[in-house]
């Protein structure tokens, strides 16, 4: 049995910027190939925003386009949350400059930073806002500005991530059979440094030495990462299942976080599903971080493929570590 759900997504959208970097590009940058790049990963290509736009600059294409889609005015919302690990400044948070360009002005507005979980954290979080009656309309932005955080002389991150941004808006239901359902928020602190940027923080301050040490970026046990991915997202999966008394097979489409499309198919198949029930944006747009799933989940409900009364579940991973994942009926 289905619980009475309160909090529907009404309206998606997503911002990518125009420049496309494919792998042949990164042949010349630094030593990889395509092959490579496609089998052990399943990226092509991906975006990377010019220089002089921001995070709040993506965001707020994406955020607008959710609210059209929504019917909501900016002025109707009561909280903006941006999960991202790619914030314009590490203070003010990004989404009170989303706010602002927004017009927002009733609405509260914090970062939500949980690495790649990022927005099934803030998705779980506008949930709660809405089903405690606090809150009526909120809007979610998953975006990552992850090139400029990408060291292009590491081969080993470098091929991996790209820019872009997807937002939803959240409000009260007045129908029960809709919304979400349930969701799972976990983490693993002990995991800290399987992927983190050293410098920069106030752990250790930006200095000359930490910048020519190229200690500003990214770095990554991938190895590690991907073993713990693929247990976690099986297991959150049936957590998420399990709240509904439900099997896999009962899920009408399963949006995962887009890292890696081994990850994808690896899952996929353990499930014995069909690939129609997994979306896949990591080949175009490689790891857009928090922005894979909200993009992903746009891209479907614009393809016609993500439909009304459809079970959907999300799962998420990454840094910190964080993991978890969000059933709803759409
Ligand atoms: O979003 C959440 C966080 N991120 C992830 O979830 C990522 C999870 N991890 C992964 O997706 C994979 O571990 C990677 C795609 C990052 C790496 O794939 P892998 O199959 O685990 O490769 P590897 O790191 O074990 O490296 C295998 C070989 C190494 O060479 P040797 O030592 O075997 O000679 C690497 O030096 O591939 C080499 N290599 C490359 N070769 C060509 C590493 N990067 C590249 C590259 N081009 N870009």
């Amino acid at each position: 049995m289905i619980k009475p759900c309160n909090s529907i997504i009404t309206g998606t959208g997503a911002a990518l910027p125009d420049q496309v970097i494919t792998n042949r590009d990164l042949e010349e940058m630094v030593e990889t190939n395509n092959e490579w790049i496609v089998s052990r990963t399943g990226i092509r290509e991906r975006r990377k925003l010019e220089a002089g736009l921001s995070n709040a600059d993506l965001s707020e294409r994406a955020a607008r386009e959710a609210l059209s889609r929504a019917g909501v005015d900016p002025a109707e919302l009561d909280m903006i949350l941006v999960a991202t690990v790619t914030p314009d400044h590490h203070t003010p948070s990004t989404s009170c400059i989303l706010q602002a360009r927004l017009e927002a002005f009733k609405a509260g507005a914090m970062d939500i930073s949980a690495g790649c979980t990022g927005f099934i954290y803030a998705l779980s979080v506008a949930h709660q806002f809405i089903y405690s009656g606090a809150y009526r309309k909120v809007l979610v932005v998953g975006v990552e500005i992850l090139t400029r955080f990408t060291d292009w002389e590491d081969r080993s991150t470098c091929v991996l991530f790209g820019d872009g941004a997807g937002a939803v808006v959240v409000e009260a239901a007045t129908e029960e059979s809709r919304g979400i359902i349930d969701y799972t928020l976990k983490s693993d602190g002990r995991g800290a440094r399987l992927l983190y940027v050293p410098a920069g923080g106030s752990a250790l301050p930006a200095s000359h030495e930490t910048v020519s040490n190229r200690m500003h970026y990214l770095v990554m046990n991938g190895n590690e990462i991907f073993k713990f991915a693929v247990k976690v997202v099986e297991n959150t999966l049936f957590e998420l299942l399990q709240k509904v008394n439900g099997k896999p097979e009962e899920l009408d489409m399963i949006i995962l976080h887009q890292a890696n499309l081994r990850i994808i198919d690896h899952i996929r198949k353990h499930l014995r599903l069909p690939p129609e029930k997994f979306p896949v944006n990591i080949d175009r747009l490689g790891n857009t971080s928090s922005a894979t799933i909200p993009i992903a989940m746009h891209e479907e409900i614009m393809a016609g493929r993500l439909k009304e009364g459809d079970l959907v579940a999300m799962v998420a991973f990454g840094a910190g570590l964080t993991w978890g994942g969000v059933l709803m009926r759409w």
